[in-house]
């Protein structure tokens, strides 16, 4: 989870550069770009990661799902970097919505990591005598 907070900083740099660069209208070394498409893609990996260990261990664990808003945290989590990158994929000049919804949606994602941090705390002291 560090990992990913890490990325989505990351993120937000390169992404931050990628966004002044073209208000500046500067040219934006090639890279950059990459660099931003690399670290989404390790965000988009560990993000699913996590929801495969958490579904999994909590199967395995209770035999069912659902024991706190923790689930629905994750999935928003989930729901969001996947819309996300979706949108990435369709940024184009031609459609500044898309680039919109991309920002959008990252910055809810802010939120929704605070929110599944907050939530798999609470449930991780259900573990603590
Ligand atoms: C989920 C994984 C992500 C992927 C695959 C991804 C990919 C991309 C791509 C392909 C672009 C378009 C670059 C271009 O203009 O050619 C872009 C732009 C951008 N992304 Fe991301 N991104 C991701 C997550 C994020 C996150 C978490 C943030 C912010 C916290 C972010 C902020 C931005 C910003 C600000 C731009 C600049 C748009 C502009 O040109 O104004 N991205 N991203
Ligand atoms: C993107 C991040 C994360 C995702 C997608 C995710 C997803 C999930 C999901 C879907 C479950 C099953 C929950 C249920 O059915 O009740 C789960 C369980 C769990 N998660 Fe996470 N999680 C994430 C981050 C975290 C973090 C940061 C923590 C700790 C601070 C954490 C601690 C736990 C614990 C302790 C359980 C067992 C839940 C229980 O016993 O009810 N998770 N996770």
């Amino acid at each position: 989870m560090g990992f990913s907070l890490l990325m989505y900083v990351l993120l937000a740099v390169t992404g931050g550069s990628l966004f002044w660069h073209r208000q500046a209208q500067q040219p934006r070394p090639r890279w950059w770009r990459s660099l931003h498409i690399a670290f989404g893609s390790i965000l988009v990996g560990l993000v699913l990661l996590l929801l495969a260990v958490g579904i999994i261990g909590t199967l395995g664990h209770f035999g069912s799902l659902g024991h706190s808003p923790h689930l629905f945290a994750g999935l928003t989590v989930v729901a969001l970097v996947l819309i996300s990158a979706a949108s990435a994929t369709q940024i184009h000049p031609r459609h500044p919505w898309v680039r919109h919804l991309h920002i959008g949606t990252n910055i809810a994602l802010l939120g929704a990591l605070a929110w599944v941090l907050l939530t798999g705390w609470v449930v991780v002291q259900k573990y603590l005598p």
